[in-house]
């Protein structure tokens, strides 16, 4: 596949696609997918269900010839799958055992901030960290990752990043497939470049680095040209967008109907069927897909509408294979697919206390670059608040929000398409469009210490496409950030 990918230099380094990638029919798809382990865990004294997670350096084989030199959680590259119950305390230990400061984020999770993972909960070298919170959200595929401002790009790169799952009680989950690794199949999407001695390449496209890494091959778990024995006539596959910058655009080499059951933030009410599904950087997806005795199916990455000059530089004409599906000549049979799901989102008929807008552009948010020591707003506990958010030049940015879990109200004035439509919390921008979002801020937390919303381009994020927020009790200010928030 390496050969394939047309490079030019552009001197110092900054490298960039001149011609569209198309990995179709060149990927071998001779490796089982590998299936992320379930973290290990105890339960403590005050039933609080504890795991330890060792941020540690390695090398990974990818694939023949050297190793490559990566960064994993319990392991050499990526994480163990964390999964635990709503309503269940978690504690974890968290030890750095890299040469350097990273901290772990919780992404989607809804918890104070202190125990949030991000740019002020630093893990300094050889430090350990010690996180604990009652998981209170309904049953979701949320992840983890490191939030070092400055270095998350570098950092999610070399390889850390991992699921975690939250369940709910059996009564509120419809049946759906749920057996981890056979019909219930986490997929962490990745891109990667390696370069000829097998080491992760920082392709840095035009711009100065204007996007961020764009890989030429793709990684599922870690695995490049993966197959999936299929054993089940439904799989249920829980995929991620765990690149920096690569937006995918899912489909099935045979443009079969799958079936979307849950977003970011949990179940949709109800399952919608479609044949394309768009997931950039952060962003998560529940599909339901059927199969037939003994056939094989590729899931693929389609060109988007978002092509030309500008697609070139981010891999939107690109088209790639992901990962090959390959039906046993007998399937045990799986249950339909319920009608109704979850609980919609329900934050439409109230009323906004605040409304605020978002302008994406140029690595900052509404002209200003992220500040450590800056909290840029308060908002109310308990209230509800509508922001309208916009990417304001022609790259592409997505928008995440920490704490939370929003509805999407309107795109452009206009009803939000069934992706959309259950909670989220990060969401493509496509230039030019306006996003009304609708936020519930269940729970205050201490003035000092923020929650950020940023890109989720990891490289615009780290080039300051960020701001921090506090949610405060009534007549509360914002406070000031302690200068010295590092855990040692
Ligand atoms: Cu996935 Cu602020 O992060
Ligand atoms: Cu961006």
């Amino acid at each position: 596949v390496g050969g394939s990918a047309v490079l030019a230099g552009g001197g110092l380094g900054v490298y960039y696609y001149t011609a569209k990638l198309d990995t179709v029919g060149k990927v071998s798809f001779d490796k089982a997918l590998s299936i992320p382990p379930l973290a290990e865990s105890t339960t403590n004294a005050s039933g609080a269900r504890v795991f330890t997670l060792g941020i540690q350096s390695g090398e990974t084989r990818f694939k023949a010839g050297s190793a490559t030199r990566t960064w994993g959680v319990n392991g050499t590259y990526l994480g163990p799958t964390i999964r635990a119950r709503r309503g269940e305390r978690v504690e974890f230990a968290v030890r750095n055992g890299l040469d350097q400061d990273t901290s772990l984020h919780w992404h989607g999770m809804h918890l104070p901030a202190a125990m949030d993972g991000g740019p002020h909960q630093v893990v300094t070298a050889g430090a350990t960290w010690r996180p604990r919170w009652t998981i209170d959200q309904p049953a979701a595929t949320l992840w983890y990752h490191p939030h070092v401002h400055g270095s998350t790009a570098d950092h999610m790169y070399r390889g850390l990043s991992g699921l975690f799952i939250v369940d709910a009680e059996d009564t509120e989950e419809p049946r759906l497939p749920s057996q981890y690794g056979v019909d219930d199949i986490p997929m962490i999407v990745q891109d990667r470049a390696f370069d000829g001695d097998n080491q992760f390449e920082k392709r840095v496209p035009l711009l100065g680095g204007a996007l961020g890494v764009i890989g030429d091959e793709v990684l599922v778990n870690g695995t490049i040209g993966p197959y999936v024995d299929v054993t089940t006539r439904l799989v249920r596959l829980r995929l991620l967008n765990g690149s920096n910058a690569r937006l995918y655009n899912l489909g099935f080499s045979d443009d079969r109907t799958f079936t979307l059951v849950a977003t970011d933030g949990g179940l949709l009410a109800r399952p919608w069927n479609t044949e394309r599904l768009y997931l950039s950087p952060g962003e998560r997806v529940e599909i339901v897909v059927a199969f037939k005795p003994g056939e094989r199916v590729e899931l693929r990455s389609y060109p988007s509408e978002y092509g030309g000059t500008l697609g070139r530089i981010n891999g939107f004409d690109d088209r790639l294979d992901i990962c090959q599906f390959r039906a046993a000549t007998t399937l045990s049979d799986s249950p339909d697919i319920p009608s109704t799901l979850g609980a919609a989102p329900d934050l439409a008929g109230e009323k906004a206390a605040q409304e605020r807008s978002f302008a994406l552009e140029s690595d900052k948010i509404n002209g200003r670059s992220m500040a450590m020591d800056r909290i840029d707003f308060g908002v109310r506990v308990d209230t509800v608040e509508v922001w309208d958010v916009v990417n304001d030049n022609g790259f592409m940015h997505n928008f995440h929000v920490h704490d939370v879990q929003f509805q999407v109200l309107t795109v452009d004035g206009g009803k939000p398409e069934p992706h959309l439509q259950g909670w989220k919390d990060t969401i493509l921008l496509p230039p030019g469009k306006h996003f009304r979002l609708a936020l519930r801020f269940r729970d205050h937390t201490d003035p000092n210490m923020p929650y950020m919303y940023h890109c989720h381009l990891l490289q615009h994020e780290d080039n300051g496409m960020m701001g921090q927020f506090v949610v405060l009790d009534d007549g509360e200010k914002v406070g000031v950030v302690p200068q010295q928030s590092h855990h040692h």
